[in-house]
């Protein structure tokens, strides 16, 4: 992945623990794509080497104001007209204190200030106890920061260095990465509630055995981030899949096809985009056994007999919101053949303007895929890329159909 291509990124250290974990940040952001040159604050010296810095970022490292490497002795100045964006991380209480108050007294804090504040958009990640964090003086800061035109990135939660356990600690490196990287996504779907569901379902036969589809999720999943890079609220409900939860996105569990029908339809009345990825099973067994069905050694098999599942897309697609267009429904369809001419029945059929269709074995599990997009006007084919590509695209072309 290249997500991060062609972006210059001056990544400032402040003081503090969480500096180990800069090191980390940096090789993850350059494994992007982007070019990282890093800033060091004295304080953060005693926390990490310049050397390490240097060797991952393959740059020289920046610490003093007074760098005589640079021809008009200006740092500062030239450092901060090269960014695409800088990013704190560790973000120290003092520094967001200095931050706050536009002092200048050392390079970092100094480039902040010179920074165009219009083209260079500055990015804290917090890092500090417990009691720091929710100091009154800290969160005041952090407010006046944002209305000042910082975007903080939120801290974690667990242990901390000092033995401590709460809110403070530095974001996971690879947390920080997938905030950078959707910070920089076109905001498309701006403050749009998304309802996303991911995923197979689960029904079960007896305590100990079901039927179940084919089905990863990743589509889904790469959808539920996509949706939120774009600046959404992105609700997703999920069938038993072991992935990560996007960063942002508001997850809901379920195993059944009716769980995911009564998860799914409460939400979707606060939803301004339902997409459905689900591979929901179609039918369920009409009488699942309470206790393991034994073989009793005579060779009879069970029979099963079959109820219908709930059509949670077509539900929603006749739902007065949707016939009203304040719901904009968007359906899945994985065929084996005659791909546009299923997918085009299968649009009409579910009742819905957009439906995407794929062909489901040569994508089950993958982590990319190839789409082919029907709506009333026609067809528009998604040429095979990664499943997270493809839902950037994908989430273009539903904001452009809004
Ligand atoms: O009819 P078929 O299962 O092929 O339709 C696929 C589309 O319908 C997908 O968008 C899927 O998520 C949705 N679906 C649903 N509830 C069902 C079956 C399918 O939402 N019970």
């Amino acid at each position: 992945m290249n997500d991060l291509a062609g972006r210059h990124i001056v990544l400032g250290l402040s003081g503090g623990i969480a500096c180990y974990k800069a090191a980390e940040l940096c090789r993850a952001l350059i494994k992007q794509g982007a070019t990282v040159q890093v800033v060091m604050t004295e304080a953060a010296e005693q926390f990490m080497t310049p050397v390490t810095m240097q060797a991952l970022s393959n740059r020289t490292v920046y610490t003093s104001q007074w760098d005589s490497r640079e021809p008009n002795n200006m740092p500062h100045i030239n450092l901060s007209r090269e960014a695409d964006c800088i990013l704190i991380a560790p973000c120290s209480a003092d520094f967001m204190a200095k931050l706050l108050h536009g002092r200048a007294d050392d390079l970092l804090s100094l480039m902040c200030l010179a920074r165009p504040i219009d083209t260079v958009p500055l990015l804290l990640a917090p890092a500090m106890n417990r009691e720091m964090w929710a100091h009154p003086a800290t969160q005041r800061n952090m407010m006046q920061l944002t209305a000042d035109g910082a975007h903080i990135l939120g801290v974690g939660s667990g242990f901390q260095a000092c033995g401590e356990t709460g809110d403070g600690r530095m974001l996971e490196p690879n947390e920080l990465l997938e905030d950078i990287v959707a910070f920089f996504q076109p905001k498309r779907l701006q403050g749009k509630r998304v309802l996303i569901t991911a995923g197979p379902t689960f029904e079960a036969i007896d305590p100990v055995r079901g039927i179940t589809n084919l089905s990863s999720g990743k589509m889904g999943f790469a959808i539920a981030r996509a949706a939120r890079e774009a600046g959404a609220v992105v609700t997703l409900v999920a069938g038993p899949v072991s992935l990560a939860t996007p960063r942002g996105v508001t997850r809901v569990d379920v195993k059944s096809a009716q769980q995911m029908h009564d998860a799914t339809l409460p939400l979707s009345q606060s939803a301004d985009i339902f997409v459905a990825t689900a591979a929901v099973a179609d039918w369920r067994p009409a009488n699942a056994s309470d206790q393991k069905i034994k073989k009793d050694g005579s060779g009879k098999t069970p029979q099963l007999e079959f109820t219908e599942n709930p059509d949670i897309l077509a539900a929603i697609a006749q739902s007065p919101r949707a016939q009203s267009g304040a719901l904009y429904c968007v359906g899945f369809a994985a065929e084996s053949h005659d791909l546009l001419a299923n997918a085009q029945a299968k649009r009409v059929r579910k009742g819905v303007p957009l439906l995407v269709g794929n062909i489901g074995p040569a994508t089950f599990g993958a982590d990319d895929n190839a789409l082919l997009l029907v709506d009333a006007k026609g067809a528009v084919e998604m040429p095979r890329a990664s499943k997270v590509d493809l839902a950037r695209q994908l989430v273009t072309e539903i904001s452009s159909r809004l």
